[in-house]
């Protein structure tokens, strides 16, 4: 379609993503025909893609490129000693506030910064949090009665139980971090790579965190997918590894094609720190509306917490024996963690756009258009005939074939509707570039190719397709 002007307009917003990723395929609502379950959320045909290319981008830039890592892929259930060794059984709680009357549930430390104002609310006791209630007297946000119970600490690791339920049985926790697993295994991993530190592990797979206050899409959810990183140092050499990382960090905010001024660095102070951690920093995302910034990773210092605690509990020897040196010794840890979702939501909203265009007819319409990096996009190219003739979709179809094969990547096929309609599916799915077969095509064997961003369009000798195509997405 022909165009008399393009006007961008800032356009991002939940509902929309929401919406879009509804309508288009990416995100569907868990358990939808049941009315749903709450926060739980599926993935389809274009939103596995998305997140497929997020963690295989992810994978290979910090395992298969990095000489200094190595991958594993740990289980879901560990032994529960586990989890009593790293602090989560003791550790790992949020302060829990109900309301009596209409039985909603709060975070207390949220009900403080968000109705009181209070910014450290983070950092203060339940007993503290429970006192600054009473005193300002706060109604639930939910039902309006003064009706708030003390605030108390509620542990967010899900449990379920191996074998019958009855004595015999075993409890077990659902991980609420992939960490672990590599901790665990280091002594395997050590013996069986021949990694000697500084080396790192990186890990993909499912947590599960019993979250009070879930929500905002996918920001917040019950089951979610971690990417992390647990790196092996001396311990006089980790401050100048979690250096390194930070800017590894800020590399792949900008491979995976944020807007820097969309993201900050935010330092936890000493009261905010994990258990674990004796130095975290918060990349934070600036998320739409009332959102502001929330966290989307982090980076933590977890010294030899870990370690040292699975030595103790487990009575296997853990330290690390430096032959140049000839020392032993337990290696502090630095960690980079990544979710999964909320690089997929980030990566949704930085790319969503609208552009209010004018056809040659003056028609007002509004472009919506996904600026998805092209080798995060589900689809890398379309390929379009023209109308649905024998003749022209036959050429289409044989280079749909061959632009799969060649590309050994996702390519779409559409004949249905008209032209314009088939390139704003496009657009809002993030296909990065659309190849129209036209009777053209049948005399110079050449079709024309549509930018997503740009809308302009060149012709190109059909031989030449999978070269041009394979510059631009890499
Ligand atoms: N191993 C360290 C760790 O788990 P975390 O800050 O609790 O640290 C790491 O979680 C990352 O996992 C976060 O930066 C965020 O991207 C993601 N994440 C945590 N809880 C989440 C939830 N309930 N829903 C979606 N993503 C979550």
């Amino acid at each position: 379609m022909a165009l008399d002007s393009v006007q961008a307009t800032p356009a991002a917003t939940m509902d929309k993503i929401v919406a879009l990723a509804k309508r288009r395929g990416f995100v569907f609502p868990g358990s939808d025909i049941y009315g749903g379950l709450a926060n739980t959320w599926d993935y389809g045909p274009l939103g596995v893609e998305l997140k497929n290319n997020i963690k295989r981008l992810w994978w290979t830039t910090f395992v298969h490129r990095r000489s200094d890592m190595i991958g594993l892929d740990a289980g879901i259930l560990m032994h529960p000693k586990v989890w009593e060794a790293s602090g989560h059984v003791v550790n790992f709680n949020d302060p829990l506030v109900d309301c009596r009357t209409c039985k909603s549930r709060f975070r207390a430390d949220h009900l403080l910064e968000d109705k009181l104002g209070i910014g450290d609310a983070a950092t203060k006791s339940p007993q503290e949090m429970t006192a600054i209630l009473q005193e300002a007297n706060l109604a639930c946000p939910h039902c309006g009665n003064r009706t708030l119970t003390d605030a108390r600490q509620f542990n967010m690791m899900f449990d379920t139980t191996i074998g019958p339920v009855s004595e015999t049985g075993q409890k077990v926790y659902l991980r609420p971090e992939t960490a672990q697993g590599i901790f665990v295994q280091y002594k395997n991993l050590l013996a069986t790579s021949r990694v000697k530190v500084p080396f790192g592990v990186g890990q993909i797979g499912k947590a599960f965190r019993n979250e009070i206050t879930p929500g905002n899409f996918i920001f917040r959810v019950l089951e979610l997918e971690q990417m992390e990183i647990e790196f092996f140092t001396k311990p006089e050499e980790s401050a100048a590894a979690f250096e390194d990382w930070l800017a590894a960090m800020w590399t792949w905010v900008r491979l995976i094609g944020l807007d820097e001024s969309h993201v900050r660095v935010r330092e936890h102070d000493r009261e905010e720190l994990s258990h674990y951690s004796s130095r975290t920093l918060d990349f934070e995302y600036d998320f739409p509306g009332t959102m502001g910034w929330k966290e989307l990773y982090g980076l933590a210092n977890r010294t030899d917490f870990d370690l040292a605690r699975h030595q103790e509990t487990s009575g296997v020897d853990l330290t690390y024996f430096d032959q140049a040196a000839n020392t032993r010794y337990l290696p502090h840890v630095i960690e980079p963690t990544f979710g999964v979702e909320r690089t997929f939501l980030t990566v949704m909203l930085d790319a969503y756009d609208e552009e209010e265009t004018v056809d040659v007819n003056g028609k007002a319409d509004t472009r919506v258009v996904l600026r998805l990096a092209p080798r995060l996009a589900p689809y890398k190219a379309a390929v379009l005939p023209l109308a649905k003739k024998p003749e022209l979709t036959t050429v289409a179809r044989e280079l749909f074939a061959t632009l799969q094969d060649e590309l050994d990547t996702l390519v779409d096929y559409d004949e249905t509707s008209n032209i314009g309609k088939r390139y704003r599916r496009q657009d809002e799915i993030g296909t990065p570039f659309c190849l129209t077969v036209d009777f053209d095509t049948l005399e110079d064997g050449a079709v024309t190719i549509r930018d997503r961003d740009t809308m302009a369009q060149q012709r190109v000798a059909i031989g030449d397709t999978t070269a041009y195509l394979r510059d631009r997405i890499r």
